[in-house]
């Protein structure tokens, strides 16, 4: 008897050229100071765009579930979660991230710190942790509160709580929070006095 022709198997079967098309999108990033363009599935995070896009594999890849902060680099100057983030909700965006902070030659005040203060063990936070730092003074010198800040009408002060608050997103599995702590006080300090 004649057996009826089947399909091919789904995983066979090439998608059509316009549904290609329609889950990618050009996304235009200034990444580190340097224009980039990329054509990116719509899917892709900001933290993959970055780490197997562009080969900036400073930021880690932790959890990818928003639940560890080693992800963290600074969008226009805040510091976000990249692995929650979709990479085409950043068209025209600025990315820092930590290869874009200081280089080897001339560290960023808080690369600096976190080595003077011993600020890692294995170093996997770390970047997060700068990036998480850099975006946290900016906040306490722009007055934002966060969930620890008693007064809401007043500007926050830089008290340990207020710090280990505006830290508590970047988590460290060697336990360095003291000298993370420490590095970060020092510049914040530093920042202060030469206002
Ligand atoms: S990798 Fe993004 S929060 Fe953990
Ligand atoms: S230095 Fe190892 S996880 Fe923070």
């Amino acid at each position: 008897m004649h057996s009826p022709t089947l399909p091919p198997p789904a995983q066979d079967r090439a998608p059509p050229p316009d549904a290609v098309a329609a889950w990618h999108s050009t996304v235009h990033l200034v990444v580190n100071g340097r224009p980039r363009t990329l054509t990116l599935d719509n899917r892709t995070s900001l933290l993959d765009a970055l780490r197997e896009h562009l080969q900036l594999c400073g930021t880690k890849k932790g959890c990818d579930h928003g639940q560890c902060g080693a992800c963290t680099a600074l969008v226009d100057g805040r510091r976000i979660n990249t692995c929650l983030s979709l990479a085409v909700m950043h068209e025209g965006s600025e990315v820092t991230t930590i290869e874009g902070l200081g280089t080897p030659q001339q560290l960023h005040p808080l690369q600096d710190a976190f080595v003077r203060h011993d600020g890692f063990q294995c170093g996997y936070c770390t970047p997060g942790q700068i990036c998480s730092a850099v975006g946290a003074l900016r906040e306490l010198r722009e007055g934002v509160p966060s969930h620890v800040t008693a007064d809401l009408q007043a500007r926050p002060l830089r008290s340990p709580e207020e710090m280990r608050e505006r830290m508590s997103g970047n988590l460290c599995r060697c336990g360095a929070y003291s000298n993370i702590q420490q590095a970060i006080a020092e510049v914040a300090d530093a920042e202060e006095a030469a206002r």
